[in-house]
């Protein structure tokens, strides 16, 4: 992994995507105070009405930006839907919430990725990194469970892949990655902690933006942790 002290600069433009969230939140105030206000672009489902349930929501909230963003962020994403949770074994599957879990976590981004894509600019390092979560991982599996989660994330995984190839044509500096944020206190997290130890958002969002200044394109397409180790797919 390079340093590339340079990229979250004054002059770099951000657009951060599920900015109502908890660590969305804190990406959005950790940016303002290194790249500035003026340089940060905030969306989500809260503020702007951009809905993965409603695929329009997100091809209208691409044609509400101008200009070009150098860092896109997606940290939107669901664990419970609809009052749903993970399920604990396979004889919990059900197919709504199966569907619920790919229109949020897998088919929203995808589709924010074909929307956006074409705000990055063609020259120099360009990011889009997408919040997954280890769990999505299929090496990393080992107990089982939450499978309409792990699932949804690993067919994210797949989709920055492919996107991280298609973006490389257009500009080859280009880098799109999955990022794991850690175990973060959030709405998302809070009823399944337990005893695990968890981060602040704010330390989440530091984590995650250290990651993105030190990547380059030779990290493109990969699955990265808060701390800069890659994950297995
Ligand atoms: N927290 C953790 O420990 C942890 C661990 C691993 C991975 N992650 C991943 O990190 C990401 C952010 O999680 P978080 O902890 O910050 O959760 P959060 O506080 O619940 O934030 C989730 C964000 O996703 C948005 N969202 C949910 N459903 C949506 C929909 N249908 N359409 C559009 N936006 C939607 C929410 O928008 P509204 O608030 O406006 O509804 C919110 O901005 C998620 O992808 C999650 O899977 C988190």
């Amino acid at each position: 992994m390079e340093n590339n002290n340079l990229f979250l600069n004054a002059s770099c433009r951000t657009l951060i995507i599920g900015s109502s969230g908890a660590i969305g939140g804190a990406l959005v105030d950790n940016l303002k105070k290194t790249v500035g206000p003026k340089n940060v672009v905030t969306l989500s489902r809260t503020e702007n009405g951009l809905d993965f349930m409603n695929p329009e929501t997100i091809s209208m909230s691409s044609r509400q930006q101008d200009g070009l963003f150098n860092l896109i962020v997606d940290a939107t994403g669901s664990l419970r839907i609809d009052n749903v949770g993970p399920e604990k074994s396979l004889s919990m599957v059900e197919y709504e919430t199966m569907l619920a879990q790919f229109k949020v976590n897998t088919i929203g981004p995808a589709l924010l990725i074909k929307n956006f894509m074409k705000f990055l600019p063609r020259k120099g390092k360009v990011v889009f990194a997408t919040l997954s979560a280890r769990v999505g991982s299929i090496e990393d599996n080992r107990l089982g469970g939450w499978i309409s989660y792990r699932a949804s994330k690993a067919g994210l995984n797949q989709i920055v892949k492919t996107a991280s190839i298609e973006a490389s044509r257009k500009n080859p500096h280009s880098v799109f990655l999955a990022i794991h944020p850690g175990t973060v206190l959030s709405k998302l997290t809070e009823p399944y902690l337990g005893n695990k130890s968890f981060v602040v958002p704010d330390e989440a969002a530091k984590n995650i933006l250290r990651v993105i200044e030190q990547i380059d394109h030779s990290d493109t397409g990969g699955f990265f942790s808060f701390d800069g180790s890659k994950v297995p797919y």
